[in-house]
């Protein structure tokens, strides 16, 4: 007898289980997708211990039949796909019909439906993969799974559950990101004891932002929307006499681009709170975060990342989502294109927006910064502070083709809830759940509306909440469009602040500026300029300057002399480890000259010197201009007269960044009209 064995459809569901899913988070997912395929206008979710306990989704979509309902637990058995060529034009979340059976193999699963037009609907209960029960139930249209006792029958798999309060974040963050890009749609999530969140329909995104993360990180973000024909994938259109005439012609489409991007002052130090939906489909792209941290390069530091929520829309063929089971990774037919169109879009709107950095913001992003996460589980004790993401890391290109990297995928940084004004429930180092939750609830609820109510969306305090969420969002964005720098060439200084900041009245209200690094700006843009045309001016020294160097650091000069040498510096090698410099850019000297280079030097290598050999020329010329910049700029404490102050006010105006300077610190501060009056208790 041979030894090859076909494998029970049990062992085989249980090893897609593998992919499909591994934690409560990856079995609310799901779910949550085929809620939404079913049409769904309300979903709600409860979970119990973070989900390893209890998974219960109710949605009011389509439902199934009693032979619909048996089969979905087959394996590939989908209503979303029938042949090959359908896998080019998915519109639907799911399509592999590997979810449910996937999970009824691992866990104890109960499913109700109903399509509303029968007069039954049908109760089902299934455990380890196995059909215990199938009964007719009186039920209303919809669908509600519970998956109870998740991995009960792999205890291998139950160890690597993580605690309950990490489970839980993961849950809360999965579903905050569907709730995002479903406005329109009413989503819940509540636990054993409290409401973690609850999103009533709004119109628009905005709007769903000020409901989920509150007014304060609404106010940090800028609104962005762009789009750009497609072209045809490479592929020239045939000419006319060779086109069969009852083919239609093919229209490739447009690539469209909306969401929110963070003002440059608010910083975070990892990229978990960059979301990227496309077709609505939440996904991890390499390229696209590249394309992310290309647009805010030189505006914040290269350490930090932004907060930006991207919704690509493009004609489901122009993107592969059959790449992995959990469909978080996509393949793009014109990725070059798509990453060169999300990078200028995002940087145009940064240019054009000129968003100034307020007072109170600024002190919140140096501090505790608003955060996307809503203000729930992060609260509760034990849960984690960020959850990482070093999958992503540039270092480890091969984790992103690995299954644990796609359930990573979902690990988003949950927070310490933004504060609620007066409404806090605990003091540092206490923390009172019940009141807590009374608060999340208050936060969230309109008032007058029961959380437990059905799905009469309609109801007037339904339409009064999102009235008044409108009209926040709607002041929120006013106060955005006010507060940029567009104006600054027609301030009027006043003076100087220990003769460091230059103080100056406009429209707006009361500007800082922040004299070191508006000079620095004007200078960075400058030298990248006359680099570019190779016109930079150097000055003569009138005595060589002789630096020193350590043996390393004479190799990493050599490697970026000659870029040295086109910035404006002449320098030549005096004995073996000295070097004479003879030349060097306009507005440089002396100690500040013998600094920038040491710095640059410093910062384009290090004694074991691997990882900057190779790397790109546009970021040496970058570094290289940001020190030159720096250390030719005016310094703090020193007095400026009027003359040079309209000088600098004005250059600055004229910068495509005049925000920040090349390292990512604010430039500009503006104490608002609008807060100085209410400061005054005047308004
Ligand atoms: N909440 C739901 N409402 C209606 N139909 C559902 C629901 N969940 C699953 N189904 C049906 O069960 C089928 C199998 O689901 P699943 O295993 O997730 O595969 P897929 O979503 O890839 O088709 C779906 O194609 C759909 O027809
Ligand atoms: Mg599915």
């Amino acid at each position: 007898m041979g030894r090859i064995r076909i494998l029970p459809d049990q062992v085989a569901n249980q090893i897609a289980a593998g992919e499909v899913v591994d934690r409560p988070a990856s079995v609310v997912k799901e779910l949550l997708e085929n809620a939404l395929d079913a049409g769904a206008t309300r979903i709600r979710v409860e979970v119990e211990a973070g989900g390893r306990k209890l998974i219960r989704i109710a949605d009011d979509g389509q439902g199934m039949n009693r032979d619909d309902a048996l089969l979905a637990f087959e394996r590939h058995a989908t209503s979303k796909l029938r042949t090959a060529d359908d896998l080019l034009s998915i519109a639907t979340l799911g399509f592999r019909g590997e979810a449910l059976p996937s999970i009824a193999s691992v866990a104890r699963v109960t499913l109700e439906t109903a399509t509303g037009e029968e007069t039954a609907g049908t109760r089902m209960e299934i455990a380890g993969g196995k059909i215990l029960h199938v009964d007719d139930a009186a039920l209303p249209r919809g669908t509600t799974i519970a998956v109870a006792d998740l991995f009960f029958n792999v205890p291998a798999r139950r160890k690597f559950l993580r605690a309950e309060s990490t489970e839980l974040a993961h849950v809360t963050a999965l579903i905050t990101h569907y709730a995002l890009v479903h406005p329109e749609m009413h989503f819940e999530l509540v636990s054993a004891t409290h409401t973690l969140l609850s999103a009533p329909p709004v119109t628009r995104i905005a709007e769903r932002i000020y409901q989920i993360f509150g007014k304060e990180t609404l106010g940090q973000l800028l609104p962005v929307a762009a789009e750009t024909p497609l072209a045809h994938g490479g592929l020239p259109e045939p000419p006319p006499w060779k086109r069969d005439p009852d083919e239609p012609t093919r229209n490739p489409g447009v690539l469209r681009l909306s969401g929110f991007y963070s003002k440059p002052e608010l910083q975070k130090l990892n990229r978990n709170s960059i979301y990227i939906f496309v077709n609505k489909r939440l996904i991890r792209d390499r390229a696209l975060l590249h394309a992310i941290t290309e647009a805010y390069r030189n505006v914040i530091p290269p350490t930090s990342y932004p907060v930006v929520l991207l919704f690509l829309e493009m004609p489901p063929e122009e993107v592969d989502v059959n790449v992995h089971p959990a469909k978080t990774e996509v393949r793009f037919r014109q990725q070059s294109l798509i990453h060169d169109f999300v990078r200028d879009s995002l940087r145009n709107a940064l240019i054009h927006a000129r968003p100034a950095a307020g007072f109170l913001a600024a002190h919140a992003a140096a501090g505790a910064s608003p955060s996307l996460m809503p203000p729930a589980v992060s609260a509760l004790p034990g849960a984690p502070e960020s959850v990482p993401m070093e999958q992503f890391e540039d270092s480890d290109p091969g984790a992103f083709q690995n299954g644990r990297a796609e359930a990573e995928a979902f690990q988003l940084t949950p927070r310490v809830p933004s504060p609620i004004p007066g409404k806090l429930p605990f003091a540092a180092g206490s923390f009172d759940q019940k009141a807590w939750g009374e608060a999340a609830s208050a936060l969230f609820t309109p008032p007058g509306l029961p959380l437990t109510d059905g799905c009469s969306s309609g109801s007037a305090g339904l339409a009064d909440y999102a009235a008044d969420t409108a009209a926040a969002t709607a002041q929120v964005e006013a106060e955005q469009a006010a507060a940029n720098l567009n104006h600054l060439g027609s301030l009027k200084p006043m003076g100087q602040l220990r003769e460091s900041f230059i103080l100056a009245s406009g429209d707006d209200g009361l500007w800082i500026i922040d004299q070191h690094v508006a000079h620095e700006r004007i200078l960075f843009e400058k030298i990248l300029r006359d680099r570019q045309v190779e016109r930079v001016q150097r000055q003569r020294l009138l005595m060589p300057l002789l630096v020193e160097l350590k043996p390393w650091q004479m190799v990493v000069f050599a490697r970026i002399a000659e870029e040295l040498e086109r910035n404006g510096f002449e320098v030549e090698p005096f004995g073996p480890q000295t070097l004479a410099v003879k030349a060097a850019p306009v507005g440089l000297e002396g100690a500040a000259l013998e600094r920038m280079l040491g710095e640059v030097i410093e910062q384009s290598g290090t004694d074991t010197d691997e990882p900057k050999q190779n790397e790109d020329l546009t970021s040496l010329r970058t570094r290289i201009a940001a020190s030159i910049a720096c250390h030719s700029a005016i310094k703090v404490n020193t007095p400026l007269d009027p003359v040079r102050m309209e000088w600098l006010l004005s250059e600055l105006a004229k910068t495509s960044h005049p925000t920040n300077c090349p390292h990512g610190r604010p430039i500009a501060l503006l104490y608002s009209w609008k807060e100085i009056q209410r400061a005054f208790h005047r308004i």
